[in-house]
């Protein structure tokens, strides 16, 4: 019976929302509600994550149905084999952070991706189970609940069973990505037969059932984080591991533990930032941009304009070039946080910034730049307690490592290419690596993700992260500086065009509305190489106005996400 109510309920859920009032909007379009907001990338996580709060549950609460959810609707990011973190502001002032990074397994070592010759093994390290580091996400949503859990645990969980055992409606975008990724999908078995159609194509509106991860779920409701770290599960994931050349051992997986660790925090003119630390350089990064940019009356510069665009990439470029020094996993190396966030620190960028961009390579001796793709999923809630949590999670590729595990149903994460591979030895881009981010066993590796919330008069202003890799820094900085500087209305701050500048490659990328041909020449005057035209990012944020009382939500109009309030 309940199996069948929560069955019809994910056929309802969205179709009667998305009809009936304006608390559950697709991509782009506002949400705006009084008591509580999530926002995804899903529509189905979504409406989970909102019914758990109108059942009274808390954002944390909300955050953990939404994760479990979001590993069974939208399996191109959200998962059980990979990780992520968690930023939680607390009504009652209290802040921290959960890093359930994955680790690199007790057995890696430096050159484990490295050839006879020298070269990174593109293969080993992108697909398969040799790809993978130790998942943490199970871990980080079971201790996210065990510190601030207000539910049952069954009550979180159960949705995304119900959604695997008894399946959920393809939407068009999730049934095209799936046909998207047939090539790489058919290489491996327990992948196939899940996610390639023997013939012909997924098409949106077709039920698909995930029977074996529906089993996984069901074991970890039963069994907690033996569900998934012991038992059956592990058994399944170490066969697959020792069958193919993977890494991941049993004691990997028994060892692995979340850890709390305190956010990034710093002032951003009258607002609060509070962001994800090492080894995410995400917060850092972040920060150090803002401080830099502080130095200015940005509001003063004609937004988006060439004079805009010019001094954003030349601060993003020694922000990029430090992140690529200095940046790792804080329990294997000092990372110099205090000074990299100190505003003395950023007002000495601020100076060496001309009218004349500086090349990249005269900034910093080159380093390592991680390889990161764009795939990560991020997701905002707030709740009618006051409580803001603010999720970036990934298997980092589109469905990561491409294997499922066999008998277990969910994808492995590629995680281990965020590491820096091949260090001290040329990259890509021909430069020497970094000691800050080499694989070291149990060590996190590197990332940008960059779950933020952002605090007015002491109160949750704006939640929000996008996925996209080296990408997602500079596209939350832009959301905030469209709603702090330009005065945007959360809406126009998102839907307006996107540059980005990542120190390396020397260039500025950017997105089509923002018209740059118009302005390339001017920009090139300047010293600047003009790159790909490309999307970026894909933002769910939600914005709190505490004078009208209203929560007001958006999921990037760039992608496929909903914003559901009540
Ligand atoms: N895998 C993407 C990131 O962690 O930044």
């Amino acid at each position: 019976m309940r199996k069948l109510t929560f069955f019809s309920l994910s056929f309802s859920i969205v179709f009667f929302l998305f009809f009936s009032c304006n608390c559950f909007s697709q991509s782009g379009k506002e949400t705006i509600a009084k008591n509580g907001m999530v926002v995804s990338a899903d529509s189905i996580a979504t409406a989970v994550g909102l019914e758990i709060l109108k059942k009274g549950g808390n954002a944390i609460d909300a955050a953990i149905a939404t994760g479990f959810a979001l590993a069974v609707t939208y399996p191109v990011a959200g998962n059980l084999g990979g990780g992520g973190f968690m930023v939680i502001r607390l009504a009652s002032g209290e802040t921290l952070t959960l890093d359930y990074r994955e680790k690199a397994p007790l057995n890696a070592f430096r050159e484990m991706y490295l050839d006879s010759l020298g070269n990174i093994e593109q293969k080993k390290i992108l697909e398969g189970v040799t790809a993978a580091g130790v998942p943490g996400s199970v871990d980080g949503l079971i201790t996210a609940w065990e510190k601030f859990g207000s539910l049952n645990f069954s009550e979180l969980i159960q949705p995304a069973i119900d959604l695997a055992e008894n399946g959920f409606i393809l939407s068009k975008s999730t049934s095209e990505s799936f046909n998207r990724y047939k090539s790489e999908f058919v290489k491996f078995n327990s992948t196939k037969k899940l996610f390639v159609k023997p013939e012909g194509k997924f098409k949106a509106g077709e039920l698909f059932v995930q029977k074996d991860l529906a089993a996984t779920l069901t074991r970890i409701l039963l069994k907690r984080r033996d569900g998934f770290y012991g038992g059956i599960t592990a058994e399944l994931l170490t066969k697959q591991m020792q069958e193919n050349g993977g890494y991941i051992s049993k004691e990997d997986l028994k060892k692995y533990s979340t850890v709390s660790r305190e956010p990034v925090i710093a002032f951003y003119r009258d607002y609060k930032v509070i962001s994800m630390g090492p080894p995410s350089s995400g917060g850092i990064a972040l920060i150090q941009a803002l401080n830099i940019l502080e130095n200015k009356e940005i509001e003063q510069i004609p937004h988006n304009s060439v004079e805009y665009i010019h001094f954003v990439s030349e601060a993003l470029k020694y922000v990029y070039a430090d992140r690529s020094e200095y940046l790792g996993d804080p329990d294997f190396f000092p990372v110099p946080v205090a000074q990299l966030i100190s505003k003395s620190y950023a007002s000495q960028i601020f100076n060496l910034i001309s009218d004349t961009a500086r090349k990249s390579l005269e900034i910093k001796p080159g380093e390592v730049f991680p390889n990161e793709s764009t795939e990560t999923t991020h997701y905002s809630v707030y709740d009618k307690f006051g409580n803001a949590v603010s999720v970036t999670t990934t298997i980092n590729s589109g469905y990561g490592a491409k294997v499922v595990v066999e008998g277990a149903g969910f994808f492995l994460n590629n995680e281990m290419d965020d590491f820096s591979a091949k260090p001290g030895v040329p990259n890509q881009f021909g430069l020497p690596g970094n000691i800050a981010n080499q694989i070291v066993p149990e060590k996190r590796m590197l990332s940008s993700m960059t779950p933020t919330i952002i605090l007015k008069n002491d109160k949750p202003f704006l939640i929000l992260g996008s996925p996209g890799g080296s990408t997602i820094i500079t596209v939350v900085l832009q959301v905030i500086l469209n709603t702090i500087d330009f005065k945007m209305s959360l809406y126009d701050a998102m839907h307006s065009a996107r540059f980005h500048h990542q120190w390396l490659p020397d260039e500025i990328q950017y997105e089509e509305e923002i018209t740059i041909s118009e302005k390339k020449e001017e920009l090139e005057q300047k010293g600047h190489k003009i790159g790909i035209k490309r999307v970026l990012g894909l933002v769910e944020a939600i914005l709190i106005d505490h004078n009208s009382g209203d929560i007001i939500g958006i999921s990037d109009p760039r992608g496929f996400g909903y914003a559901g309030g009540y």
